[in-house]
């Protein structure tokens, strides 16, 4: 079985590829051999915004590997993949991805692999997001907001990873900031209790270049995610 993560979220958005960064440039910079993968990225029509690549980019800067190979599947707009794959005139091959991820993580001691969306994401009319994950058979982080609403996204996250026999390694709330506010602190420590599992901050990064991803990734707890 591969050693590696799976990193989803509770929603688009919500940091996914930040802490799949944080988490690959810090192994990286240690001397891991360490592979990325994101099976499909949409949106590739919008700029990327100045020191924030688009996740295959931003992923494949952080792995020292080619953007091409760390997501497979690119279209430009920016909807879900089964829909950016039917405007493209073409359905997504799932098998041929599965495939992909794992081609990756033979060149490689540790696999990180991000999501799409969250896990109910459809890739095809038939399979989503989380039958990716079952397949491919790594533990999950789950990306979070910090604030208000995110214990509700995160328990349902959590619920439907269970349901489908995923194991949750963690949760990470992002981006925490330096002085968390009540109510932020309430949803760390709430979400641990109901959760029932552990639960990391991710700091404010000044950019997803390799730097500043590795300097964040060294502070989360990458052996207990990776025993
Ligand atoms: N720790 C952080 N420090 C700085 N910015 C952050 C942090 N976490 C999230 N963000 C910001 O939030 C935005 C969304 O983050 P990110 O792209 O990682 O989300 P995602 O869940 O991967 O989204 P998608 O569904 O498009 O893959 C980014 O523009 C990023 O700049
Ligand atoms: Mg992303």
């Amino acid at each position: 079985m591969t050693r590696g993560l799976f990193v989803t979220g509770t929603d688009t958005g919500v940091g996914k590829t930040v802490v799949a960064g944080a988490i690959i440039a810090a192994l990286a910079r240690r001397g891991e051999r360490v592979a990325a993968f994101k099976p499909v990225v949409t949106g590739l029509d919008e700029p990327a915004a100045f020191g924030w690549p688009h996740d295959h980019a931003l992923l494949a800067a952080a792995a020292g590997s080619a953007p091409e190979e760390v997501s497979p599947a690119r279209f430009g707009p920016a909807v879900s993949p089964h829909l950016a794959a039917a405007q493209a005139g073409t359905t997504l091959d799932v098998d041929g991805l599965l495939e992909a991820a794992r081609a990756q993580a033979a060149t490689a001691d540790v696999l990180i692999a991000e999501g799409v969306g969250g896990l109910l994401v459809p890739l095809t009319d038939t399979r989503t997001v989380r039958d990716f994950a079952v397949a491919l058979g790594l533990p999950l982080l789950v990306a979070a907001r910090t604030g208000l609403g995110t214990i509700n996204h995160t328990l349902l996250t959590l619920e439907a990873a269970r349901a489908a026999g995923l194991e949750v390694r963690g949760i990470v709330l992002t981006p925490w900031p330096d002085e968390p506010s009540p109510i932020e602190r309430s949803n760390r420590e709430t979400l641990e209790r109901l959760g029932g599992v552990g639960v990391a901050t991710l700091g404010v990064l000044a950019s997803g270049l390799p730097g500043d991803l590795a300097a964040a990734g060294a502070e989360l707890p990458l052996e207990a995610w990776l025993a």
